[in-house]
């Protein structure tokens, strides 16, 4: 199967679980992610964005790669490092979208020292003891988008990779601005849907290539004061149906609120930075899965309906991707999925924090 795009877009499709098609295409954005931002009244600077602060809380910096290697096979990669209080967790994991019922190597662990700095100027880096993780952003301290450089060296999920975001086009500001109110206070996400992509990774003995020209990179930074009980979150590239084939990004949350009331919200962007606000009308789910593992119940099976009629179908590529730390009580599910729908199909990245955690 094979799709012919615009040629001012890479659109990459999930054919079916086994077919993963993906088209590149060059792109002519006239205005890149720093000047983009730097040009919005944001309630953040630059530092938040980067650094990990004790008045944030929380800080979530957070990294998905739909990944085609120069062996032309197709790849989830997904890193994940969040700050809160004094306990770090990292998660890393490698799915074949190929074969995404198959060999599923995941890597979850949670410490609780760790160096990173502390609301200093310096370029954030943090690195998990023993050696095993390691994420930093590489670049002058004034560029809001820098080079993001992760490293994970443990047995199940090794990979080295970076993402570029200078030329990624404008970041997804959440809710416009990059700012609303969860849980109480300010909560501030990110977004940058379209990074450049490159790197290695192993799965068992076997090293693949990243092609950076046929894969892309989702890098998210998130964080605030408060954290939701419960939430799901998706993060889209949408193509639309019609002979149009626009091309579309879009960042969709659903969270337990007992402050401000339970809230779900879309926050639609173009590759032109044209971004666009929308309440979902309907969020329906259709499909559980109870994990053997943690006997956490999550919802898989998505259909949403935003207040303008869009209609989407969101599928995961399989049922369990589930990530569990022994002996620690907050399991997450984290993994990629499929959407259908009446004006746009496309594919992305799901995160669930089932409730009664106690993160
Ligand atoms: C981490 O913080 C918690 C709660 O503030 C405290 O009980 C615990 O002792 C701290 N652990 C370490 C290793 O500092
Ligand atoms: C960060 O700085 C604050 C305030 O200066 C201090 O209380 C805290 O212990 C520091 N945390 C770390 C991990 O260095
Ligand atoms: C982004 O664009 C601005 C304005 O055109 C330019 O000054 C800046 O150097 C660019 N930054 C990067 C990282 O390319
Ligand atoms: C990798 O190794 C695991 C465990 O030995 C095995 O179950 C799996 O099939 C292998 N996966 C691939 C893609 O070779
Ligand atoms: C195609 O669909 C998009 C998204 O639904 C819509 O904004 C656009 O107007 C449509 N274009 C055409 C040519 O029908
Ligand atoms: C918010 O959602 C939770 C979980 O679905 C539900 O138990 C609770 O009643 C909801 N709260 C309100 C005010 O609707
Ligand atoms: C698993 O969760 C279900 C509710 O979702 C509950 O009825 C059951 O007792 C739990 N089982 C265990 C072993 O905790």
């Amino acid at each position: 199967m094979y799709h012919l795009l615009p040629a001012s877009l890479i659109g990459l499709l999930f054919c079916g679980v086994s077919g993963f098609e993906l088209v590149s295409k060059p792109t002519k954005l006239d205005i890149n992610a720093s000047s983009f931002i730097e040009n919005v009244p944001t309630f953040f600077d630059l530092s938040d964005l980067h650094l990990v602060k004790v008045e944030h809380a929380f800080d979530s910096y957070w990294a998905g790669g739909i990944v085609r290697t120069t062996s032309n096979d197709n790849y989830l990669l997904m890193a994940h490092a969040a700050v809160y209080g004094n306990v770090t967790t990292y998660r890393g994991g490698i799915l074949s979208l190929d074969d995404p019922l198959g060999y599923h190597p995941k890597y979850y662990q949670a410490v609780n020292t760790f160096t990173h700095n502390n609301g200093t100027v310096e370029p954030f880096h943090l690195t998990i003891p023993g050696n095993v993780f390691d994420m930093e952003l590489i670049g002058p301290a004034n560029e809001w988008f820098p080079r993001l450089k992760i490293t994970s060296r443990v047995p199940e999920t090794k990979f080295n990779i970076a993402i570029d975001m200078d030329k990624a086009g404008p970041p997804v500001l959440n809710a416009g601005l990059g700012s609303w109110l969860w849980v109480g206070e300010p909560q501030h996400q990110v977004s940058v849907p379209r990074g450049r992509l490159s790197g290695t990774f192993t799965v068992n003995d076997t090293l693949f290539t990243i092609d950076p020209s046929q894969s892309l990179g989702w890098y998210d930074r998130q964080w605030g004061p408060t954290l939701a009980p419960a939430f799901t979150w998706l993060g889209l590239y949408l193509t639309s149906s019609n002979t149009s084939h626009e091309e579309i990004y879009a960042s969709i949350w659903n969270w337990e609120d007992d402050v401000n009331g339970n809230k779900s919200f879309a926050t639609i962007q173009r590759p032109s930075g044209i971004n666009t606000i929308v309440p979902l009308a309907d969020f329906t789910v259709t499909d559980s899965f109870q994990s053997p593992v943690s006997n956490k119940t999550y919802s898989l099976d998505h259909r949403i309906r935003l207040a303008d009629g869009t209609l989407l179908h969101i599928k995961p590529v399989r049922r369990d991707q589930e990530f569990v730390m022994q002996g620690f009580d907050n399991p997450f599910y984290s993994g990629a999925v499929e959407v259908t729908g009446n004006q746009y199909t496309g594919y992305g990245y799901i995160d669930i924090l089932p409730g009664g955690g106690s993160f």
